[in-house]
């Protein structure tokens, strides 16, 4: 299949690859010329962990290529899909921003020959496929086409597995002509007998919002169970796998953390709870969630300072991670940036390292934090440690060391990755979420 993929995002670029990786013939179209440049180059614009080498391979193989030239890869490709960004509006009402969604559509129009499949792979609106569709044939009323929803459910960090063994494939459409194409893409999986859910469009679209939504809840509601479990003397960790064993519930996403963040869960949410008002329902659930995320973020801020004695001021805190999870470099919604400023704000010392993220982070956080190298130049003369984000880097630190370098033994364990017992028995000031 000869496949045309606009927008060299993460989407675009990760689902753009392992296409090429399947056998087909991909062409990652993106109006930044400089990104198509480096790409051509061989260098990957994001940290994503196996991109590099597929990107390699398949380039060289020559079933990957990069390039600019919209109209001539429209042309040719028996599928396009869309995977330009849908951020939030700028407004700030939680509505996706559709603006390049509908650029892309007007851009490919004119330039389709033959029949084509034009699949939405960007997380939108339910209706955003029908109105493409108007917008193409507003443009170009020859053209031979249909339009397809196949909503993403890839994890940054884990996005090249995520991909190549997913637990399903959802196609949203309503021709056989599509239907086949999209079999046919993603006939590879057919080996491992992966399923192929196919809906109408409109429930495709909404079907990526409310798995995210869903999983939304469950951090959300697992982060309320943890801080009852700190109020009780309960331990969250054992709670989860007494709960997550039942297979109605599952054990996945119920890790009690600092809240959720990355470019999904906090953009995907908000957007469904505006789609649902304009169709006079109120998602109380998704907005509870929201509003819960919210909490947890002020709530951890709390816990670093009642650790601290009640007053941040003056003191050392030393971060260890700042990305929303490992495995990336991204930082956006990443609860760091709302907890080290409020920290900060209030006269403490803040140092941090991340093994990937630091210079997004510099981006996102205010001026004054000092970057180390390592975690144990992070902790030099800290008073707290506090562990963000749960980098395999961290998992296994060398603690008398860590205590050697700490002027203090505070140790705020954010995900829970050390066993409180443990910590005690070495001497810090341990707490966990959920682990009192
Ligand atoms: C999420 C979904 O998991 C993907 O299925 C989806 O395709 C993607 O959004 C998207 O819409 O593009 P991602 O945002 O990359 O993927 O990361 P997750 O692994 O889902 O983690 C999201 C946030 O939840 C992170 O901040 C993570 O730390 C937090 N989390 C996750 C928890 O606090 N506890 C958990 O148990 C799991």
């Amino acid at each position: 299949m000869k496949i045309t993929m606009i927008g060299t995002g993460y989407v675009g670029l990760v689902t753009g690859t392992c296409f090429a990786e399947f056998g087909h013939h991909v062409t990652c179209v993106d109006k930044d010329e400089e990104k198509i440049k480096t790409l051509l180059e061989g260098q990957i614009p994001i940290y994503e962990p196996g991109l590099d080498t597929l990107v390699l391979k398949n380039t060289r193989e020559k079933r990957l290529t990069f390039t600019t030239a919209l109209a001539d890869a429209v042309a040719v490709a028996d599928a396009v899909f869309m995977a330009v960004g849908t951020p939030s509006s700028r407004r700030g009402d939680g509505y996706a921003d559709l603006t390049y969604i509908f650029e892309a559509a007007r851009e490919i129009a004119p330039h389709l020959q033959g029949y084509t499949v034009i699949v939405d792979k960007s997380t939108v609106p339910v209706g955003t496929a029908r109105q493409v569709a108007r917008i193409i044939r507003e443009v170009n009323p020859a053209a031979d086409f249909d339009v397809a929803s196949n909503p993403e459910f890839l994890r940054e960090g884990a996005a090249i597995a995520d991909f190549m063994h997913p637990d399903r494939v959802v196609i949203g459409l309503e021709s056989l002509q599509a239907e086949n194409i999209l079999r046919e893409i993603y006939k590879p999986l057919y080996l491992q007998e992966t399923p192929i859910v196919k809906t109408d469009i409109e429930t495709a679209e909404l079907t990526k919002y409310a798995a995210n939504a869903f999983l939304a809840i469950k951090i959300s509601f697992i982060n309320e169970i943890a801080l009852l479990c700190d109020s009780l003397g309960a331990d969250v960790v054992s709670l989860a796998k007494g709960i997550g064993m039942d297979g109605r519930i599952g054990k996945k996403f119920l890790h009690p953390g600092p809240g959720y963040g990355g470019s999904c869960f906090p953009k995907d949410t908000l957007a469904m709870m505006r789609i649902a008002q304009e169709h006079g329902q109120n998602l109380r659930i998704v907005e509870a969630a929201v509003e819960v995320n919210a909490a947890q973020k002020a709530k951890m801020v709390k816990k670093i300072r009642d650790m601290l004695d009640g007053s941040e001021a003056g003191k050392t805190i030393a971060f260890l991670g700042l990305t929303f999870k490992p495995e990336t470099d991204d930082m956006r919604d990443a609860p760091a940036i709302t907890i080290i400023p409020a920290l900060l704000e209030k006269g403490a010392r803040i140092k941090a390292h991340d093994p990937q993220g630091m210079e997004e982070a510099r981006k996102y956080l205010p001026q004054g934090i000092e970057y180390a190298q390592d975690a144990y130049e992070t902790c030099k003369d800290a008073d707290a440690v506090v562990l963000m984000t749960e980098w395999n880097q961290y998992r296994a630190l060398d603690l008398d060391r860590l205590m050697e370098e700490m002027q203090g033994r505070i140790f705020i364990d954010l995900r829970n990755v050390y066993e409180p017992q443990k910590m005690k028995e070495k001497g810090f000031i341990y707490a966990g979420v959920g682990r009192s």
